[in-house]
């Protein structure tokens, strides 16, 4: 059985108005455990909405989303996050900017658990579990512990929401750009935190990216959204082997257009 299941998924903004756009349009999608997925597309393809529905944020229309054989798709954001973790582009949405790195962390250390927790101050053996999290990021934050996350730069930020988003092994990673508002070379360094973090906690992910390296580079396999669909889905040894001539040539079999334009997925 599969980790998470994306059956038939429909999803229509501003239904019955002349700006009515019907953007996930039946999108199946069956996702292993264990999977690193990197997902590309051009802008507005839909990726993020898938996304934004899996997570909750958006509900559905059509369609169901199954999760250990369970249907999630009615249920909220704030349940769903217990097993769903998030990493966005804007390193300021991760954080709160006016807490502390362990405030930060203890916030994302007791999600899910019982409200009468979040009372309580942090405690010696909590904050020794943030201070190994926060060494393995190799970034010093360890010993900034009592810094306001406002005072991170744009890398340490989002390498902290990474520390984050795994502190408690969520059932599914979803980073949507995580690395698209950093230069290149903060850029890699957050893509080789993910990679170990994904690899040492063998997390099921799920990576947007503009970026046609990072998606050929990292993961498992690779999937292509195209009018709302999954046009292009590679995994393993074909995965590995991929070109970007390949995989221009596997969207032309599949959708029957012709991707003379890079920006479609580039971006
Ligand atoms: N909450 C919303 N209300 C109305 N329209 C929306 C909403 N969210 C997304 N859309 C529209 O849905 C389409 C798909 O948007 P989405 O953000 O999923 O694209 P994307 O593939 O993530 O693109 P990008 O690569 O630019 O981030 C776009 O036309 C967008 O304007
Ligand atoms: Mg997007």
């Amino acid at each position: 059985m599969a980790l998470l299941t994306l059956s038939n998924i429909h999803k229509t903004f501003e239904k019955g108005t002349v700006n009515e756009n019907h953007v996930l349009c039946g999108l199946n999608l069956e996702i292993e455990q264990g999977d690193f997925i990197s997902v590309i597309g051009g802008n507005g393809a839909g990726k993020s909405t898938l996304m934004n529905s899996i997570a909750g944020v958006l509900k559905i229309d059509e369609g169901d989303i199954i999760l250990e054989g369970q249907s999630i798709k009615n249920f909220s954001v704030d349940v769903r996050s217990k097993d769903i973790s998030r990493v966005f582009q804007d390193p300021r949405m991760g954080t709160a900017t006016n807490l502390s790195i362990e405030e930060n962390m203890a916030i994302a250390y007791r999600r899910g658990k019982k409200r009468s927790i979040f009372k309580k101050s942090i405690t010696e053996s909590e904050r020794q579990i943030f201070k190994e999290s926060l060494t393995e990021l190799g970034l010093g934050l360890e010993g900034r512990m009592k810094t306001d996350a406002n005072f991170l730069s744009g890398g340490q930020r989002q390498a902290l929401t990474l520390a984050m988003a795994t502190l408690v092994r969520p059932k599914i990673l979803l980073l949507d750009e995580h690395t698209a508002a950093l230069d290149p070379k903060t850029s890699d360094m957050v893509m080789g935190l993910t990679k170990k973090v994904v690899e040492e906690q063998k997390l099921t992910t799920l990576m947007i990216t503009h970026n046609m390296e990072h998606a050929i580079e990292y993961g498992n396999r690779l999937v292509m959204l195209y009018h709302g669909k999954i046009v292009v889905d590679v995994k393993g040894e074909e995965k590995r082997n991929l070109t970007v001539a390949q995989l221009m040539d596997l969207f032309h079999k599949n959708s029957g257009q012709v991707l003379n334009d890079d920006a479609l997925v580039l971006g």
